[in-house]
This record gives structure tokens, sequence and C-alpha cells, in this order.
């Protein structure tokens, strides 16, 4: 089979008024990752000649994610085949397939897509949603040939009634595009420009347009935010299986969220309720426990995180750390086999190998105006409720007594304690009950 010439057409110009933000619609992310650019990274599968992105003129941003592929401007949003029209001079001189995708519809099944795209006659993808509203429906004779898409709004009763719908991508030869699309008018319920009607166009001149369709378990395309929700968790759901593929234990994936572009090796343990914000990257035989929040963190060699652990951007974990219960840790690297077990908090602070940093004890890393540096040695034990004031530096083996509020360095090997000496006062608190039982009597005698 020789292969055809591809070139895509991705759809992205629209204003997404449904979506009721400033943000190009194509720009929401699911996982962190704007939706044009899970689109473009399957498509980039294809290996097409080229990519080409309808973008709105105010849309600088959008141009910029989706570089290096070529954008071009659709001036005033007038439906899909006016996007298209915007895009038929990039298109100049190509020979092939033109593949046009919605931008609003990240998670096509790139096989049928991979089928269309291969196939040497127009088609369009159909699908059969659990719910066909607000979507095109396909037209359709006795033999199952392709008629019309007749948007939803421009429905009748009886083509309401059609389960089968417009998934919205299409591929056509790219000798035909322009004419079919420069033939298409605006007289519909919304005055516009329709690319749905190039099939009906093109059967006029004797082309029917082949259909593949597919059925889906999930609302189709993202025009409001709720769409956009239930997208989230379909590709959160392929994100868990990915992991799970990949060897990650997980004893209740549908707890866990993943940023697009966490990295987890094999042999981690992932306890329920786990969130991974951007930028994670966890090492072999590393366990999350439960209820965890970590971003921008590299967690080392079979650590232990959690429960209820908060590992913040720039944290830096090593091999057999481990980061106990309320622990917080931000912008700071933590040597191996370092111990911070309970209620502490770590920011801006270099910690050596093999120490103890104990309950309650935290970097004053804020001064109400600077961020400062701790700075801890390997073997250190830092006691119970100290607060250790930036900038600090702390030396190999010292110990910090609990209770100490520390601001002058610790020198290796010594011990620094800074607190109230106490004092017992023998027999007080006998004195003091008695003298209140005995207020409580007189009280209850008058
Ligand atoms: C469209 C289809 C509908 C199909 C559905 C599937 C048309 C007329 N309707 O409807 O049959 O069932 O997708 O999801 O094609 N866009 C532009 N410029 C414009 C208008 C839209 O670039 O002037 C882009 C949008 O950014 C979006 C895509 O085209 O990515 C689709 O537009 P949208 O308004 O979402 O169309 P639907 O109403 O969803
Ligand atoms: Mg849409």
């Amino acid at each position: 089979m020789t292969q055809i010439p591809l070139a895509v057409v991705i759809l992205a110009a629209g204003k997404g008024k449904r979506m009721q933000s400033d943000l190009p619609k194509v720009m929401h992310t699911l996982a962190g990752k704007p939706m044009i650019n899970i689109l473009i990274d399957q498509v980039e599968q294809l290996n097409p000649e080229k990519i080409i992105v309808v973008t709105g003129a105010d849309m600088d941003a959008l141009r910029e994610t989706v570089k290096p592929h070529q954008s071009v401007i659709q001036t005033q949003q007038q439906g899909t085949a006016d996007a298209v029209k915007a895009a038929l001079p990039a298109l100049e001189g190509f020979k092939g397939n033109v593949l046009i995708l919605l931008g609003d519809e990240p998670l096509v099944p790139m096989q049928l897509i991979e089928e269309m795209a291969a196939h040497d006659s127009p088609s369009v993808m159909a699908i059969i949603p659990p719910d066909p509203h607000g979507l095109g429906r396909m037209v359709m004779d006795e033999e199952g040939e392709l008629l019309e898409i007749v948007e939803h709004k421009d429905c009748d009763e009886d083509q309401l009634e059609i389960i089968i719908c417009n998934g919205g991508n299409y591929c056509v030869p790219a000798s035909k595009l322009g004419e079919w699309i420069n033939r298409i008018g605006n007289e519909n319920a919304q005055g516009e420009y329709y690319l749905t009607d190039m099939v009906k166009l093109a059967l006029e001149d004797g082309v029917p347009f082949d259909v593949f369709t597919i059925p889906i378990d999930h609302v189709w395309g993202i025009n409001d935010r709720s769409q956009l929700a239930e997208h989230e968790q379909v590709f959160m759901q392929i994100l868990r299986d990915i992991h799970v593929m990949n060897g990650v234990r997980m004893i209740d994936p549908e707890t866990v969220y993943f940023h697009h572009d966490t990295q987890i090796a094999e042999g981690v343990i992932i306890e329920p309720s786990v969130f991974f914000g951007a930028n994670v990257r966890v090492e072999f035989g590393v366990h999350i426990k439960a209820f965890s929040h970590i971003e921008g963190a590299h967690i080392g060699k079979n650590t232990s995180v959690g429960p209820f652990a908060r590992l913040r951007p720039g944290s830096e974990i090593g091999e057999g750390v481990r980061i106990g219960n309320f622990v917080e840790v931000k912008k700071s690297t933590i040597g191996d086999g370092s111990k911070i077990n309970h209620l502490a908090y770590v920011g801006d602070c270099t910690m050596g190998t093999d120490v103890n940093f104990s309950a309650g004890a935290i970097t004053v890393n804020y001064d109400g105006f600077n961020k400062h540096q701790t700075i801890i040695g390997k073997d250190v034990m830092i006691g119970s409720n100290v607060n250790l004031v930036a900038p600090l530096k702390i030396d190999d083996g010292a110990f910090v007594a609990a209770g100490s509020t520390i601001n002058e360095d610790v020198p290796a090997d010594s011990l620094s304690i800074a607190r109230e000496k106490g004092s017992i006062h023998k027999g007080w608190a006998a004195k003091f009950r008695e003298g209140k039982s005995k207020n409580k009597d007189d009280k209850k005698a008058g």
C-alpha cells in the first residue's frame, strides 16, 4: 500500500463562549496540559507533512504553544468551514489527504483517525455517544450512505432521534477541499459556515463520504466546563492505566490524580487519595502514603512519603528518606537516610545524610521580606519543637536541643541549646488543687 501524503488542519479559533472564560477554549488543560497540545502530540505520531492550526487573531498564547507547527489566523469566527478556509493558503501546492480535526476533541481515537488518513476517498468519523445532545446528526439512507450532516439546532423532530452523530473529524483529498469549502453557505439556525455541509456538496458532485463509526462512552467534544471536567476524568483514567501498566501499585487508582508529566518508576506503591502536581519524578521502591500532595519534587529510591505529607516545588528528596505525617518540604534537598517523621516544615534548606529532624521542628526561612537558607550537615540531630532561624548553618554531627530557637551557627559535633531553664515547685499542684476544691465547697454551702 502506498502511503498517501498527509497534512493536518486543527480548528482551534473558536471563541469557546460556552466555557465562560477569556482563555481560548483549546488552551484549557487536562491533567495540566492544554488540550491542543494533547491532540498535537497524538497527531505527530502520524508523521504528517505539516500540521496547521487555525487560531483567532487575539490568540498569541495559542500560537506560541503550538510551535513549531504553523498557525494561521481566522479573522472572524464565522464557523468551522470558514476556519478551514483560513488554512487553504497554507495548503497551496500540497497533494495528498487533508485531515481536519477539531481542537476541542483532544481524546480522539487515533487508530480510527489513522485509518481515515490512509483511506483514498473522503471520509468522516461518526460516533455513537451516550448522549447525542448538541451534536450534528448523520442522516443516512437505507444502505447506510451518508446523505448529509444536520446540526442539532437545525434538526427536525425525526432527525433528533438519530443516534449516530458527527464526530467532527474528516479526511478529504486536498484537490477537492478548496472547491467544496468555497461553495458552503451560511443559511442555517446559527448563520455560520458549517464544515458539515461539505458532505452534501460532495454528494452533489457524485462523491460520497465514507463513514468510520465508533461507539464512545463519554461526552464528545469540550464545549463547556462540565464537558471539560468529564474529559479530565477520562484522561486521568488513561494516565492511571499507563502507570499501572508500567508497574506502579495503586490500591485505589481512581483516587490518585496525576499530572500529564508525572514520572513514576516501577515498584512504587501509591496509597489512596494522592495528588501529583507538575513536574514530579518518583524513583523505584518509593512508598507514597495516603493523602499526600506532591508537586515539583524528585523522590529518590526506597523513600517513604506521608501519610498527609506535602512536597512543594524544588524538593529534592534523597534515597531511603522518611517524610512522615504533616510534614511540608519546599525548595530543599534532603540527604539519603534522613528522617523528618512528623509535623515539620523544611523550607530553603540543604540537609545532609542521616539527619533526624524531629516533631515540631521548623526552618524559620522568611523574615517578612526575604527567604533565607538553612544548611544542615550530615548526622545532625534536630530535637523536637526547634526553630532554626535562617540564615543558619549547623555542621556535621551537631545536636540541637528540643525546644530551642537557634539563630547562631552550630559547629560540628557540638550541642546547641537555647531555652529557659525550667524549675520544679514540689507540692505546688496538690496545694493548688486543694485550694480550688475548698472554694467549690464554700460556694455550695453558701
Ligand atoms: C461541531 C460540529 C458538530 C459535531 C461536533 C463534534 C460543525 C458545524 N459542527 O460542533 O457537527 O457533532 O463539532 O464535537 O462543524 N472553530 C473555529 N472557528 C470557528 C468555529 C469553530 O476554529 O469559526 C473551532 C473551535 O475552536 C472548535 C472546533 O472548531 O475547536 C469546533 O467548533 P465548536 O463550536 O466546538 O463546534 P460544535 O458546536 O462542537
Ligand atoms: Mg465543540
